[in-house]
């Protein structure tokens, strides 16, 4: 007998926000946040300082409380409750400028949990190499991580990101003052990515035009709640704009419906 083919496994999302409200100091920071993010695609999340891009990244790596509810569908058949991995490049590193880490000491200390004063083992320094190999920033290893520039930086702390792979990415302004080349460089990696490995990148950026060319869908946060989503074609309107950012951005015009 021959049996039916499989149903298909309906796509949902990775991950479903409903109602996520957060709290801080004493301030409401998200007040209600519903929102799909979707599998396999990179999301940008967009808003203007303080609007809370930030605290709903770091909410959904558990960083804060919440109330409302935060679903996640992961695995192969969507099913489990919370991804294996989810790789996380802060907006900004706070290190301690008088510890000349360099870089493969940084990566080892991230990497194995073995005290450096007993030497990096064979393994940690081939993945160390490796992992730094796959995002393009090989030459860094012996680099003090202070003197690093900023690309460079964001590609040693993509890769840490990506170790072990993750199934979900989150960015928070992973390309802010890098110049514009490093820039394009970085979201080209991050496409790359997201296409050889079906990671769903969800990524907060203030630069619209990288926006428009990278990211599948735009999600637009003001005072801690959602004002629009949808495709860049759909979401970076003039209008959508001047609610989101509260004025007028003339050099978007050309984007309406184009
Ligand atoms: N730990 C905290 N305690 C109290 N208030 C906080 C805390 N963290 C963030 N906030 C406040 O929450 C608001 C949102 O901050 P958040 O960092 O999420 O904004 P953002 O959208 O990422 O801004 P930016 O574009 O400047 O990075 C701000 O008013 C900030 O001062
Ligand atoms: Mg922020």
């Amino acid at each position: 007998m021959i049996s039916p083919p499989p149903r298909p496994v309906a796509t949902k999302p990775l991950v479903s926000l409903r109602n996520v409200r957060v709290v801080l100091g004493g301030q409401p920071i998200l007040r209600g946040v519903t929102a799909d993010i979707a599998r396999g695609q990179i999301t940008a999340l967009i808003g203007l300082n303080g609007s809370g891009k930030t605290t709903l990244l770091r909410t959904l790596v558990n960083e804060y409380p919440h109330t409302g509810t935060i679903e996640f569908h992961c695995g192969h058949d969507h099913s489990q409750p919370y991804p294996e991995a989810i790789g996380y490049v802060p907006q900004r590193l706070t290190l301690d400028a008088r510890l000349p880490l360099t870089v493969r000491d940084f990566l080892a200390l991230t990497l194995s949990r073995r005290p450096l004063f007993f030497g990096i083992s064979r393994a940690t320094a081939q993945k160390s190499q490796s992992i730094l190999e796959r995002v393009g920033a090989a030459e860094c290893l012996d680099v003090p991580v202070e003197g690093l520039s900023g690309g460079q930086l964001q590609r040693v702390l993509l890769a840490l990101a990506l170790e072990p792979q993750p199934e979900l990415l989150l960015l928070d302004e992973p390309a802010a003052g890098i110049d514009f080349k490093d820039q394009q460089r970085f979201y080209d990696l991050i496409a790359t990515i997201n296409r050889e490995t079906g990671v769903t990148v969800l990524m907060v950026s203030h630069d619209l035009n990288m926006v428009r060319t990278y990211a599948h869908e735009v999600m637009c946060l003001r005072h801690g709640a959602i004002q629009c989503q949808g495709s860049p074609a759909e979401v970076l309107t003039p209008i959508n704009l001047a609610l989101v950012f509260g004025t007028q951005l003339p050099t978007f015009s050309s984007y309406n419906g184009s």
